[in-house]
């Protein structure tokens, strides 16, 4: 039913993505230039991937909760101690309120991906279109879990800046994208997910420190890939953390090239 596809070029904001420069003004003598990119401390619409300090790297799961799958693969995070983030759907935390309710008492994240897996980008120019979508969706993560979620995944990664922003604005949730696209939707069988995963193909990169990762834990395939590819990158050294987690460490501080990855020290206090 719900499944992602190709993250659009149109996608910003993410550590991947350098800032455009403008490039097309005539360079006429005596022409104004136009002023230099925005600060790159101002806040972003969405994020992709994170710089940090370490080998730290958020795993995400959209699409469920699924009856079938979802539990399974809590059995096989909670094997491995890791925690991750679901993007989850209204109308399935409808039927499986429990399954979501298992998702948070076991130390994951949960965050909105809409009620019915509409692109957005549509959806906007509906009269209600976002509350049916992202509003019902949190209230009901909300009526369910007791918290309600901070970020949203936009389905299909369609969105743009200023919808991203008037999401933020208006339902109080930051917008999600990824790094890592292992396209486990169009169920290549296990072994490519996890090769996907680890060492990139096309466009989407593999995991490096900071790299939010699209899954989706309504197809088998996927979850059958996962005990291989969560002890291959834990073999790697990365740690495995939330989505809030990963964007609470950002270092705005570029990382020396050379420098090698060390986790923070850890606060006695
Ligand atoms: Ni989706």
């Amino acid at each position: 039913m719900a499944t992602a596809m190709p993250a659009p070029s149109t996608i910003v904001g993410g550590t991947n993505n350098p800032v455009q420069a403008t490039t097309n003004a005539p360079a006429s003598a005596g022409l104004q230039l136009p002023p230099a990119p925005a600060s790159t401390n101002a806040p972003r619409s969405s994020y992709s991937s994170v710089h940090v300090n370490g080998p730290y790297i958020a795993m995400t799961f959209d699409d469920g909760p699924s009856a079938a799958l979802t539990p399974r693969l809590l059995d096989i995070l909670k094997e491995r101690h890791i925690h991750v983030t679901f993007f989850v759907l209204g109308q399935m935390v409808k039927a499986h309120p429990e399954i979501l309710q298992r998702e948070i008492a076991e130390g994951h994240e949960v965050g909105n991906h809409t009620w019915d897996h509409l692109p957005l980008t549509k959806v906007v120019s509906i009269e209600g279109g976002l509350d049916r979508e992202i509003g019902n969706t949190s209230a009901l993560i909300k009526q369910v879990t007791g918290n309600a979620p901070i970020f949203l995944r936009p389905p299909y990664g369609a969105t743009n800046p200023r919808l991203s922003r008037a999401i933020e604005k208006q339902y109080g949730l930051k917008v999600i994208l990824w790094s890592v696209d292992p396209f486990d939707w169009k169920d290549p069988g296990p072994q490519v997910v996890e090769q996907r995963i680890l060492s990139g193909w096309k466009e989407s990169g593999g995991v490096k420190p900071g790299a939010i990762i699209l899954s989706h834990d309504i197809h088998k395939g996927t979850i059958e890939a996962m005990p291989a590819t969560l002890d291959a990158l834990l073999a790697k050294g990365y740690k495995f953390v939330t989505v809030s987690e990963l964007l609470a460490m950002e270092n705005k501080t570029p990382i020396t090239a050379g420098t090698p990855l060390q986790p923070p020290t850890k606060s006695t206090n």
